[in-house]
């Protein structure tokens, strides 16, 4: 576990309180230093690991050429679900980029399927561009909403493993 000591929280402290524009009385202040001051030691918060869902090219027929797609749930190492659980869209643009997109539409939190090639709403039928996530068409959604969330993501072409950062 990380741990990180007096001096480092002193100074943690003083930099969140001017990034916030807090203005503490001297007081207040004064404690929470002196706070600091006993020597104990605190669990600093955890650190992003990076620890994106990865997965082979090879293992996946359907992206061997660009224009294949598939949808498909993703995995943290640590064998938890990315995106809540829910699929995500993976497309072959050419032979080293990939878009990756959400499948839960946010107008309405309705899944998003591939109808007739076309992303397409299973709720209110809006159409989604498959590179970009913007919407081509309203369908019967009566209003604007965002987009479908894009993932960035990043392909080795040497190991042929494409890393989702989701
Ligand atoms: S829920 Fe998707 S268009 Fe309405």
């Amino acid at each position: 576990m990380n741990k990180i000591n007096r001096d480092e929280r002193r100074d943690f402290i003083l930099k969140s309180a001017k990034i916030a524009g807090v203005t503490f009385c001297g007081c207040i202040m004064g404690s929470l230093i002196t706070a600091c001051d006993k020597d104990e030691e605190i669990a600093a918060p955890p650190m992003p690991t990076g620890d994106f869902p990865v997965i082979k090219i090879a293992d996946y027929p359907a992206l061997a050429a660009p224009g294949g797609f598939m949808m498909t749930k993703l995995k943290y190492k640590d064998g938890s679900p990315a995106n809540s659980g829910n699929n995500v869209f993976i497309f072959r643009i050419d032979q080293s980029s990939f878009a990756t997109l959400d499948t839960i539409c946010l107008h309405k939190s309705a899944p998003v399927n591939i109808v007739g090639g076309v992303l397409t709403c299973d709720l209110h039928a809006a159409k989604f561009d498959s590179a970009t996530g913007a919407i081509t068409d309203h369908g019967f959604a009566g209003e604007d909403f965002p987009p479908l969330r894009i993932f960035p993501n990043e392909f080795d072409a040497e190991t042929g493993e494409l890393k989702i950062k989701i």
